[in-house]
């Protein structure tokens, strides 16, 4: 997605689709009276939003095509109620416009202008703006036809968007822009991952991947294979990788931009395919499982934004990465295993792979001594069952961390809701011949994952994202393409951009 800045007044805008954000209400905003003069037709967005016929509302949308002026089109998109208007309401607003734009086929209009009505702007600062618009416009125009020989109604990609500010903003807008271009990058690079089907990203891929983006930003990169995961004494991460042929992967990416301070670790759950081992999964949806490395996407697109935006701190992202598939090799309910950390533990549930790849790379990653860990995972069906697919579930063994992730997700538009870990809950994990057993039964299952992990997180502040509701969509829906959803790029973009004060 290109991007540039336009400060030219509405009405002398050129472009095939001039996008307008509007907040609810029942007449149009004074500030787009000249626009609407230009369109001609006696005020047809006047007429638009005084019928009724567009309110306002999110994600709803309206194409009107004016008899007169310099935008070939013009879309009406909801912003919600004028109290509620956030940078993450214009973001998901520049993503419908986006999506709608891209959806035009015919003579499709390949770029868009975004405005916001001055009216609905809610004192978003100019900076948020053009972050916000950018990233939208990347998240909207976002499709998937790579392994398609022929699409059946092939559309012209939606390659630009324009940000419209006032004269005045345009330092701060395109500072913005800039931030909004590189986390956009980010996102879609994640996207492109997490819809790769399993026979293609493998770890190895993930690997090959990973180097790319090495070579291109100057990272540090180390690659531990099956051979070095035994010297490493990986057990865990071993023991699910024990059950399928493709070669494991322990990815550790290294940006430095920050001296010799600690670093911020990411850690993503690389699952390139979940089929649950000898606890095998039900057939039904069972495809949708090649989307358990969404974790481990989010740390790549992650890099690839600090690649662009080379903010001042060290970043460290690691990725253990493997299937998990039933076979005469495979771990059994009952094995017993030790992890890198020494702690030993009885597998109750093949399916509960997630965990024990995670808890060895935990292991790991005390020697790179970090100021703060975040790991992102599909961890549990129950996180959907608690939260839906509205938000991440958030735990961790710091507060003011979880704070500080949480507030990087609301900024994201990735919001986070916090679930206990209480002492009560450890309970679940006790075993009759380990130290804890990788599955607690049925009830409270996202809080005994993260607990779990707790058990691993020993001597830095940790905070763990439970993705599995939020990483796809199962359907279409107003603001972006059914299928990835990136999730984790723009809050770790977020949290490490703040951190490194830029
Ligand atoms: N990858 C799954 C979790 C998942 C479920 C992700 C649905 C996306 C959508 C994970 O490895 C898993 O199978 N978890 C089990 C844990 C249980 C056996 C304790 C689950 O949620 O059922
Ligand atoms: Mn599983
Ligand atoms: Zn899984």
């Amino acid at each position: 997605m290109k991007s540039t800045l336009v400060t030219a007044p509405l009405a002398q805008i050129e472009t095939p689709l001039l996008a307008i954000a509007l907040a609810q209400g029942s007449t149009l905003p004074k500030s787009l009276g000249e626009l609407d003069r230009a369109a001609g037709g006696g005020g047809v967005l006047a007429r638009a939003v005084a019928s009724g016929d567009f309110k306002g509302k999110r994600d709803e949308s309206l194409l009107v095509y004016p008899g007169g002026g310099k935008a070939q089109r013009i879309l009406l998109v909801g912003l919600g109620k004028g109290a509620e208007v956030t940078r993450s309401a214009i973001r998901r607003a520049a993503a419908v416009a986006a999506k709608r734009t891209r959806g035009l086929g015919g003579a499709g209009a390949t770029q868009f202008a975004f405005a916001v009505a001055s009216e609905a702007r809610n004192q978003v600062a100019p900076r948020d703006l053009g972050q916000a618009i950018v990233e939208g416009a990347a998240q909207g125009a976002w499709v998937f036809t790579e392994l398609k020989a022929a699409p059946e109604d092939p559309k012209p990609e939606v390659e630009a968007v324009a940000v419209v500010c006032d004269p005045p903003e345009a330092t701060e807008a395109a500072a913005g822009q800039k931030v909004g271009d590189a986390v956009g990058a980010g996102h879609q690079l994640a996207r492109y991952l997490q819809m790769q089907p399993g026979n293609v990203c493998t770890p190895s891929y993930l690997a090959q991947r990973a180097k790319q983006l090495a070579e291109a930003y100057g990272f540090g990169l180390t690659v531990l294979d099956r051979a070095a995961l035994q010297r490493e004494a990986m057990g865990a991460l071993l023991a699910v990788a024990q059950g399928t042929a493709e070669e494991p992967r322990f990815i550790v990416l290294e940006y430095r931009g920050g001296g010799e301070a600690p670093p911020v670790a990411l850690v993503g759950k690389g699952v390139t395919f979940d089929a649950g081992g000898i606890s095998i999964k039900p057939a039904q949806n069972m495809e949708d499982m090649k989307f358990d490395m969404s974790g481990a996407a989010a740390v790549l697109g992650t890099f690839e934004a600090l690649g662009r935006l080379k903010p001042k701190l060290n970043v460290t992202g690691l990725i253990p990465s493997t299937e998990n598939l039933p076979s005469g090799t495979a771990v059994k309910p009952g094995d017993v295993v030790k992890s890198h950390l020494g702690k030993t533990i009885e597998i109750i549930n093949t399916d509960a792979e997630g965990r024990l790849i995670l808890c060895d790379a935990l292991s790991y990653v005390r020697r790179f001594k970090p100021a703060a860990v975040l790991d992102a995972a599909t961890l549990t069906g129950a996180v959907v069952v608690a939260l839906g697919h509205a938000a991440i579930g958030v735990m961790g063994n710091d507060e003011a961390l979880i704070g500080e992730v949480r507030d990087a997700g609301e900024r994201a538009g990735e919001r986070c809701w916090p679930l206990p870990l209480w002492d009560d809950y450890r309970e679940l994990l006790k075993s009759d011949i380990a130290d804890m057993k990788n599955s607690g039964g049925r009830g409270a299952g996202t809080i005994a994952g993260g607990w779990f992990l707790r058990e691993f997180a020993n001597g830095f502040p940790w905070v763990h994202l439970d993705i599995a509701g939020t990483a796809y969509t199962e359907g279409e829906v107003p603001h972006q393409a059914k299928g990835p959803t990136g999730i984790g790029v723009r809050l770790f973009s977020e949290f490490i951009l703040k951190r490194a004060g830029a």
